[in-house]
């Protein structure tokens, strides 16, 4: 039997799997799949746009509590809107990756979209991935998966989907996710943590589908805990 209407939390840091493995499961059960990472990465996009840094709080706090971010269901990926204008492709670029964290850091702008994130997961019935979600977003979700990969394959992964396109190489991409785990790590508030009630997943020597077998046995497990049938 599916699980219905549960909220699975899949936290972790870059290039372990958790977006890809979130859109399968969340397919799979015909749940909501909500990207996080995106929406901040839409925020560093805005900010950087309109030249607010993320020392300018609050600039920055006016600038976020302004924005139109939305997540709609697209052909192979989810569609990221920002105040109606498509920014999917534009978000996953080098220039706004290596600066999301920095803005990922101010309170302001953590407080917005958790909001916003609360408010997606109200019916139940999603799957969230991100940095904080067990800990902080959806601390009472079914399932919190913790989902991990040596570096090296967290590297691999990220050059055959983007990095070889933009030329970088492998050592390139091994430093920038090494640096980006370090900063969402060490920040103050909600930093990348494992929540103590999570299931550690290390996807290093998973496919995708593996790992989203995995988490799919995990959430019937949880289901049926929660009392569903
Ligand atoms: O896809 P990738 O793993 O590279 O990163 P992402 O999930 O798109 O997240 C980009 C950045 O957003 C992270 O490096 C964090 O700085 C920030 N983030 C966060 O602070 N909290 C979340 N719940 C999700 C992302």
């Amino acid at each position: 039997m599916s699980p219905r209407r549960i909220a699975i939390a899949i936290d972790g840091p870059a290039g372990a799997g958790k977006s890809t493995v979130a859109r399968l499961v969340a397919g799979r059960f015909g749940y909501l799949y909500i990207d996080t990472g995106a929406m901040y990465r839409a925020v560093a996009l805005a900010a950087l746009r309109a030249g607010v840094g993320p020392g300018e709080t609050n600039e920055l706090a006016r600038l976020v509590s302004g924005l139109d971010i939305r997540l709609e269901p697209g052909e192979n990926a989810q569609r990221v809107l920002l105040n109606g204008e498509d920014v999917t492709e534009e978000i996953r670029s080098r220039d706004v990756t290596s600066v999301v964290p920095a803005y990922a850091a101010v309170p302001a702008v953590r407080a917005r979209l958790v909001e916003l994130q609360r408010a997606m997961a109200r019916e139940g019935g999603v799957v969230m991935d991100g940095r904080d979600i067990g800990t902080h977003v959806l601390p009472d979700a079914e399932l919190k998966i913790f989902m991990t990969a040596s570096v090296r394959e967290r590297a691999r992964r990220r050059y055959e989907e983007s990095g070889r396109a933009q030329g970088l190489t492998l050592e390139m991409l091994e430093k920038e996710i090494a640096e980006r785990d370090r900063q969402d790590a060490s920040r103050e508030i909600a930093p990348l943590v494992q929540a103590e009630d999570a299931i550690v997943l290390d996807t290093t020597s998973l496919t995708a589908e593996e790992a989203a077998d995995r988490v799919a046995m995990l959430a019937n497990r949880a289901f049926a805990e929660a009392g569903g049938s």
